[in-house]
């Protein structure tokens, strides 16, 4: 919110809905949501996804302006890829515990150690993270990208040590991991995962790869939040217990409104530590904020989006 705002001046309830609508238009602008936004973002966005899906709405969109409903290095990722638009971002302190575990200049040293390796970065990460990297993917082609490089060349994997050591697991192959973790996805309580289990015995545990292998060994399924959407429509089970953002069970419950869904809660019963803090810094409030004065704006360096550019489309030249 602009220093100058009194809560007095933003429209509220069915008028704050009127005032984004009009300013959407006004604007030629679109609004891309991740599955981990508040449910009345969802609602109203006009693509909803994760983020290789974000990524790819967000070079294809032909509107003058981009709010991007989610976090940071998401925002950037579409300015990256189709620089020609004004892209905002409705709360710019939406951050990621990842992307600040991997600053460029360590992971330039971590780099610098290891002449040899390949750099693999999950687009959890800066710009100049990436700019740094040889190839980026994402949780729904990490298994591919990894696939898709020379057998006989070593690996450096950042920053999700967690996404990093599944990818290990499926494809075989031995990687160097920087420690990275997401604040959500950690702090999956096993003990209540058990108990959950017993308390629901036909409920499938559906969980993604951000969550740590002892939380993962008990998954029915694991995979990116569009994946474990479409597992809770057509796996044809009716219960499940859900260990990700709490924020994907809106649009799960919208698809499939018979299913049964139990999120996963975290260790610390004094907090909803599976709600990804930095997301939900995101309002309907700030979206018409950013609506109405194109700001907080998403800008970059040319050279560094440049850099940043190359080992994004590598991972889009996949499919
Ligand atoms: P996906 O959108 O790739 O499922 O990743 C989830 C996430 O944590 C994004 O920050
Ligand atoms: Fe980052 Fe985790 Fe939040 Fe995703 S859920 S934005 S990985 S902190």
């Amino acid at each position: 919110m602009l220093l100058a705002d009194k809560p007095s001046d933003i429209p509220q309830g069915d008028a704050l809905l009127d005032a984004i609508e009009r300013l959407r238009k006004e604007r030629n602008a679109v609004i891309l949501a991740h599955y981990y936004q508040e449910s009345e973002i969802q609602d109203l966005a006009d693509f909803i996804g994760d983020s290789l899906q974000l990524a790819k709405a967000a070079r294809d969109t032909e509107a003058d302006v981009i709010v991007f409903c989610g976090v940071h290095f998401m925002a950037e990722t579409a300015k990256i890829l189709n620089p020609d638009r004004i892209v905002v971002l409705p709360d710019l302190e939406a951050g990621c515990s990842l992307a600040d575990s991997c600053p460029a200049d360590e992971l330039a040293a971590w780099k610098a150690d290891h002449p040899d390796h390949l750099v693999v970065s999950y687009i959890n990460c800066t710009a100049a993270t990436k700019a740094l990297s040889d190839i980026i993917c994402t949780s729904s082609n990490a298994v591919r990208v990894l696939e898709s490089l020379p057998e006989d060349k070593p690996v450096l994997f950042a920053p999700d040590r967690n996404l990093g050591s599944w990818v290990q697991r499926q494809t075989g192959r031995e990687m160097d991991l920087w420690q990275g973790t997401c604040i959500v996805h950690e702090t999956f309580s096993e003990q209540k995962l058990l108990d959950l289990k017993q308390q629901h015995p036909k409920a499938k545990v559906i969980a993604h790869p951000e969550c740590e292998p002892h939380i993962l060994a008990y998954a029915d399924h694991i995979g990116s939040t569009s994946s474990l959407l479409r597992y809770t429509q057509e796996s044809g089970f009716d219960s499940f217990i859900v260990a990700t953002e709490a924020g994907i069970l809106h649009q799960m419950q919208k698809k499939s409104p018979d299913v049964e869904l139990i999120p996963l809660p975290g260790m610390d019963d004094s907090c909803n530590c599976n709600e990804c803090p930095f997301m939900r810094l995101n309002t309907l409030e700030k979206l018409y904020l950013c609506l109405r004065d194109l700001q907080p704006r998403i800008e970059l360096p040319e050279r560094q989006r440049v850099a940043a550019l190359k080992p994004l489309e590598r991972m889009m030249a996949l499919g």
